[in-house]
């Protein structure tokens, strides 16, 4: 169930939203990576001209001072701009530009880890009776010499890391250039805040918090049982109070709004998310939902996690789904071409704030770097996506041009071989593409009263491949039926269905029929009679 409230701002209530991976995006000096000077350049690509995508609103990836080893979720200063990125002032031109558009700024706050050359670390590190010393997690080997306890990274390998000059270790919940900050602290979480406030001060709508799950970890360190559960490594019992404690900072800047970053262990149902909800205040905050990441691309699956979701989420709960984002391989190699379109026809006709990670509107695919270009060598994130992340991670194909328009100099990272017919210019003339398939649902989305804040209701589509829903507000009715499968779906209908708003595959279809055909991986959204 969802209700809008009237008197909230309407952005994160059922505003599109697209993730901006910086180094990736547009790079203005030349250098081979993405930039802020190239985001402002390209705002009008997102907004406020003609032929924009018209997303409401954008989050950008890190893009703070850092050695990169984790390409920028490794900070080494949280109150400025890599050199690699630009300056302050960069980023305030940005925000101007945005906002001039309408366009909402939402940046990546990182709070369970700085990068190991954080001066906070290098000063924690130093000896062991530093005052900073902590501010991060440091033990003793066991009696026998063993590990503190038996906690992995998520990166690989055990996340303790010894350090010569104390003989302690820290923990690193992912690489050991990412040392976790002690959140138990409560210096630590006052001078996060601080650094919180920093960005709101400057302007910016919106945070996504980072790694979310380990703020808080079991007081007692003990081991992780063996069961896959991490129960004591991540969701500690103070969670919840770390995270109220920044949304009460997002609170007092009105019409702002946080996103919480989260994988849950147990996968296909809302239990994990709902707390993200219940225990925080859901008016200022919201939990990613990555199921439709990771489910098969089945249509009963889908309708049967998305209708529990629905259900189990109340009227101010803005549900924030998403299909793809920078470590996770790309949607359409995923589940393919034909399926992408299905795909972007659900999350714009779903409620709440959707996420459109850059380059998924054209269709682009995993790329295979090969090793000698290889960036991101991180050994595991999360079972279904071993190994390195760099092939969802490679440069926005503008044009025809060197480089698919987006670097003048080397690419940091290799292009998609097939950038000469898949770019932005190339598919912003083509009625048929996937880029312009977005534009209109959200088009769609912003016309249409029930798309925006019409209640979900299942519909029983009689076919098994198809997933059906209605959007319904006071005064209009949409159905949504998306054929998953390359096999043509036949529903019977109990009531005839009314005007075609949009097909994916351009199907024209006459009124008032009662038996829907559907082609292969076709979505339709039709206006229901009164
Ligand atoms: C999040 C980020 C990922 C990063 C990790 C550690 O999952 O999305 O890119 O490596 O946290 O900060």
């Amino acid at each position: 169930m969802f209700i809008m409230d009237k008197h909230k701002p309407a952005w994160f209530q059922n505003g599109v939203l697209y993730q901006i991976y910086p180094r990736s995006f547009y790079d203005a000096n030349g250098d081979g990576v993405g930039d802020l000077a190239g985001i402002t350049a390209k705002l009008d690509y997102l907004r406020g001209s003609q032929h924009s995508l018209c997303v409401d609103g954008i989050w950008i990836s890190p893009f703070y001072p850092s050695p990169m080893a984790d390409f920028g979720y490794d900070v080494a200063n949280y109150c400025d701009v890599d050199p690699l990125f630009g300056t302050l002032a960069d980023f305030d031109e940005l925000l101007a530009g945005a906002h001039k558009r309408g366009l909402k700024v939402m940046i990546d706050f990182v709070p369970n880890h700085s990068s190991s050359q954080h001066p906070w670390f290098l000063e924690s590190k130093a000896d062991k009776t530093n005052p900073r010393r902590d501010w991060y997690i440091w033990k003793d080997a066991k009696d026998g010499g063993s590990l503190p306890n038996n906690w992995q990274s998520w990166f690989g390998g055990p996340a303790w890391r010894l350090d010569e000059t104390t003989g302690q270790y820290y923990l690193h919940t992912f690489l050991a250039e990412q040392p976790d900050l002690n959140w138990a602290n409560p210096e630590v979480r006052a001078t996060m805040r601080e650094q919180l406030r920093f960005w709101l001060d400057r302007g910016v709508d919106g945070v996504r918090v980072d790694a979310v799950w380990w703020l808080s970890k079991d007081p007692d360190f003990r081991d992780d049982p063996d069961d896959n559960t991490f129960t004591n490594s991540r969701g500690g019992p103070k969670l919840y109070h770390y995270l109220n404690e920044l949304v009460a900072v997002v609170k007092a800047y009105p019409g702002r709004f946080m996103v919480t970053e989260g994988y849950p262990i147990e996968r296909g149902t809302p239990r994990p998310y709902l707390p993200f909800y219940r225990r925080l205040n859901p008016e200022i905050t919201a939990p990613f939902n990555f199921e439709a990441i990771h489910l098969p691309w089945k249509a009963r699956a889908y309708q049967k996690f998305i209708n529990q979701y629905q259900a189990a989420t109340r009227a101010n709960d803005i549900p924030i789904y998403v299909l793809g984002n920078h470590d996770k391989p790309r949607l359409a190699s995923r589940i393919g071409q034909p399926a992408a379109r299905t795909a972007a026809m659900l999350l714009l006709t779903l409620p709440g704030m959707p996420f459109i990670y850059n380059g998924d509107e054209l269709g682009m695919e995993n790329v295979v770097v090969p090793p000698e270009r290889q960036q991101d060598t991180v050994e595991r994130h999360g079972a279904d996506a071993p190994g390195s992340r760099d092939g969802e991670r490679t440069p926005m194909q503008w044009s025809g041009a060197p480089n698919a328009g987006f670097t003048t100099g080397q690419p940091w990272l290799p292009l998609e071989d097939n950038w000469k017919e898949r770019n932005v210019a190339v598919e912003a003339n083509d009625p048929a593409s996937l880029l312009e398939l977005y534009r209109s649902l959200i088009k769609l989305r912003h016309e249409q009263p029930a798309l925006r804040d019409g209640d979900y209701r299942p519909i029983a589509s009689g076919h098994p491949d198809v997933m059906a829903f209605e959007r319904r507000s006071s005064h209009q009715r949409l159905m949504i039926f998306l054929n998953f499968e390359p096999e043509p779906a036949e529903c019977k209908l109990s009531t005839p269905i009314g005007q075609l708003l949009l097909s994916t595959t351009g199907t024209e279809r006459q009124t008032d029929i009662k038996m829907l055909a559907l082609q292969p991986h076709e979505g339709i959204i039709i206006e229901a009679q009164a």
